[in-house]
């Protein structure tokens, strides 16, 4: 099958990120896996070892529906003790390792999958780099009956709300992309903020639990990075 130069990218950082994650695991290990186009590559590649993976836990349906057509054992994230890793893509990242996340609308479970992982290893083509983040739209997931006022309360933080029509999360809640927001900074700041308006469940900046590592993927090959303080 012939690849977009930009699936190109994931998949080599995908195929980078699994030779990554098996030399993290052992036979009691559990993968955190991401959602997303650059996910699903990761998911595909990593199928070839599965004799080689105790279980996983998935941050989406669609995720654990693709793991489990493979064969791969996948949990619930409440009948494991530890998550090894957490591989998953990102629609932003700047040089700090903080993250846009949700652009598949899976933010809330990402972020709880990052959270209890003890290294968080995001993957990603070139196109995700950024000096400040912002420019992709920040998706917020909110509990339905508070969708009009969450987005008054974003635009008092200066964001110009946009209700994504017709998509409803794996956990039966709206998202709204904040565009206008670039630069974000501190972006932590912004993070807590938005999670302190009544009705938000969460919002796609993952500063305060960055990544730890980030694969990028150039022309000129797979790039590690770690997060520079
Ligand atoms: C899903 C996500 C994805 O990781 C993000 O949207 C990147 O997706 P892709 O790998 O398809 O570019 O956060 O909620």
């Amino acid at each position: 099958m012939n690849l977009s130069p930009q699936d190109a990218l994931k998949k080599a950082v995908a195929q980078a990120a699994v030779e990554y994650t098996l030399n993290k695991i052992d036979d009691q290990s559990i993968i955190g896996i991401g959602t997303g186009s650059t996910a699903n590559f990761f998911i595909d590649l990593l199928a070839e070892h599965k004799a080689k993976i105790a279980g996983t836990v998935a941050s989406s349906e669609a995720s654990a529906d693709r793991l489990k057509a493979h064969g791969i054992p996948v949990y619930d994230l409440n009948a494991v003790d530890e998550v090894t890793i957490y591989v998953d893509g990102a629609d932003e990242s700047n040089p700090h390792l903080e993250l846009i996340k949700g652009g598949g609308a899976a933010l809330t479970r990402e972020k709880i999958t990052a959270a209890v992982a003890k290294e968080f290893l995001c993957i990603a083509d070139g196109s995700k780099w950024v000096d400040h983040l912002g420019t992709f739209p920040l998706p917020v997931e909110v509990i339905p009956m508070a969708r009009s006022h969450v987005a008054r309360e974003l635009v008092k933080l200066g964001g110009d709300p946009v209700y994504r029509e017709g998509v409803v999360t794996d956990n039966g809640n709206v998202i709204i992309d904040v565009h206008h927001m670039c630069p974000i900074s501190p972006a932590r700041e912004l993070e807590e903020k938005i999670n302190n308006i009544t009705g938000v469940v969460t919002n796609g900046l993952f500063a305060l639990r960055p990544a730890d590592v980030l694969m990028i993927g150039t022309d000129d090959g797979v790039k590690t990075v770690y997060a520079k303080d």
